[in-house]
């Protein structure tokens, strides 16, 4: 079937097969910085912006985005150097091997763009369906705090308090040790 849809900016209209996943096609068409993680809707690596607001892009049939517009990692990156978000989680090693970068960035992006001075609390339930296998959450939470300061303009200083000691981190670092198995998931 035939599909008109936005791509980062970009209107495309593009013939699908009604079985094709919104991140199969988004891969095909280039889009490589949308991660394959798990494949069953448990890390958020595949995350998009649709319509402003983030979606697995592993739990949506191309055919249903029809009409949309799509936000990417790739549209959402600055031709050179890096966006304040990005450089809000380089600043605060919020990544280490990068697999689930991308999926993070774009949760942050739609996180600020409707709350653009979250509470930890609110960041939390914001990145709840993302999992990071490296980086133990703590930096990820004040890169996103730090990424709310730098596109407000101000130098404040990251949330103090955070730390594997505060039982909402500590719950999301049991979440995450239920997904071992995406550690032998092949990175592409
Ligand atoms: Fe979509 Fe993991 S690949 S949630
Ligand atoms: Fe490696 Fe998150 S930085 S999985």
């Amino acid at each position: 079937m035939k599909v008109t849809i936005t791509v980062d900016f970009e209107h495309l209209a593009a013939e699908v097969e009604p079985r094709v996943l919104l991140v199969e096609w988004l891969r095909a068409i280039g889009k490589t910085g949308v991660h394959v993680g798990c494949d069953t809707s448990s890390c958020g690596a595949c995350t998009v912006l649709v319509d402003g607001a983030p979606v697995k892009s592993c739990t949506m049939l191309v055919m249903q985005a029809a009409g949309t517009a799509i936000e990417t990692i790739h549209g959402l990156t600055p031709a050179e150097g890096l966006s304040p978000v990005q450089e809000a989680f380089a600043d605060e090693h919020g990544l280490q091997c990068g697999f689930c970068t991308p999926g993070f960035v774009v949760s942050t992006v739609g996180l600020l763009r409707e709350s653009p001075d979250p509470s930890t609390e609110e960041i939390i339930d914001a990145l709840e369906g993302n999992l990071c296998r490296c980086t133990g959450y703590t930096s990820i939470l004040r890169a996103v705090h730090r990424a709310a300061a730098l596109l407000a303009g101000e130098q404040r200083p990251i949330e103090a308090g955070l730390s594997h000691e505060t039982p909402v981190i500590r719950n999301l670092i049991a979440s995450s040790e239920v997904h071992e198995d995406l550690s032998d998931t092949e990175i592409v």
